[in-house]
């Protein structure tokens, strides 16, 4: 979802962008991607492409099924260390894709970046996101890289209603209250920072381009709104967009969930000027629009498992996860 709004992007700037991913992307095919399994060993390894930058956005991204099969996890951690080696092996600079779920819950307020607590990890999806934060951090130190750790937070908006694949609640929401289906809502205390998918962007390209210019001193910057909304606030709005009164089932908050996070913004803000611009009323008001002329998408071709000989590559370009760059 990033990965293809990313990359659309820098596409539409006149960067050279190439994708890796497991699956074909089933939204466009302006992103010339390579089909293949970080996890599989020495996968990176055939590749040699004079890119300039690195953004790793691949992951299993659903948290909660990280508590069902820790193995997705594991996955995640072995892929962005792969992605690692690759900066490492080949001196680019990296960008890692991580998530605000390594708060863990912290805190009732504003989370800024400093807020991290091994013994806080809440779900092994946030431990092994934790896990490549720490490589990360070591592989910059070790080996003098620029790795800049990027914090993202219920990003939502566009190529996100693949629900076979992905439930996310911005558009599972959308879909169920059109429907007028009732809508599941784990934990009526949850409050959440909700990003919409054009500041997500806005805030990698910042970093992009900050990374590149060499004047990035930071390295751990929260992405986010800034602002916290509850699941019961998300489906009033989209009640309100669809013009049908939401019916919402409470259910008690499912094991390895964030309940509280509000994003700190005060590094993205200073060291990158980064602004959020939609705020959640609008977000959805646009989230639907997008949705409703985008009923699902194709399922995707899926590379199960093992190495896939790329075809063909790019000259002037790698990209990593489901996206990624050259200039
Ligand atoms: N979307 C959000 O709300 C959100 C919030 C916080 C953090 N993040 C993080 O941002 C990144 C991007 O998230 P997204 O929402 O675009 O997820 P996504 O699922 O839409 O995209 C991730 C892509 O990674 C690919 N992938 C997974 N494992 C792979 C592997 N081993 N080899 C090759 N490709 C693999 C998947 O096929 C998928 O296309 C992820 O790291 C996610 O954890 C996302």
């Amino acid at each position: 979802m990033i990965g293809t709004s990313l990359g659309l992007a820098l596409l539409d700037r006149g960067a050279v962008v190439a994708g890796i991913d497991r699956r074909a992307n089933p939204w466009t095919d302006r992103i010339p991607t390579t089909l293949m399994d970080l996890c599989a060993a020495g996968a990176l390894n055939a590749f040699d492409w004079p890119a300039d930058i690195v953004v790793h956005l691949a992951a299993h991204a659903k948290v909660h099924a990280t508590v069902r099969n820790p193995q997705l996890a594991y996955e995640n951690f072995i892929a962005g260390a792969a992605v690692l080696e690759l900066a490492r092996l080949r001196r680019v600079p990296l960008i890692l894709g991580s998530s605000r779920e390594v708060y863990g819950n912290v805190s009732r307020t504003r989370v800024g970046e400093k807020a991290v607590f091994v013994d806080k990890s809440a779900s092994p999806y946030s431990a092994t996101k934790l896990a490549i934060e720490a490589l990360g951090h070591s592989y910059r130190r070790c080996y003098a890289l620029p790795i800049v750790i990027l914090r993202f937070s219920n990003v939502y908006g566009r190529y996100d209603n693949d629900l076979d694949r992905l439930e996310r609640v911005v558009p599972l929401f959308i879909k169920q209250i059109a429907a007028a289906s009732p809508v599941v809502i784990f934990g009526a205390e949850k409050r959440l920072d909700f990003t919409f998918i054009d500041d997500c962007v806005a805030g990698i390209v910042r970093t992009i381009e900050a990374t590149l210019g060499g004047g990035l001193t930071e390295h751990v910057i929260n992405i986010a709104s800034g602002k916290g909304y509850s699941l019961m606030d998300l489906a009033t709005l989209i009640g309100e967009a669809v013009g049908k009164p939401p019916t919402v089932v409470l259910e008690s908050t499912r094991a390895g969930e964030v309940v509280h996070y509000v994003a700190r913004l005060d590094i993205a803000r200073r060291a990158l000027g980064y602004r959020s611009k939609v705020m959640l009323p609008e977000g959805i008001r646009r989230a639907l629009a997008w949705q409703s002329g985008h009923r699902g998408a194709p399922p995707a071709l899926v590379l199960e498992a093992g190495y896939c000989e790329p075809a063909s590559m790019p000259a002037a370009a790698l990209a990593s996860g489901a996206t990624t760059i050259s200039t």
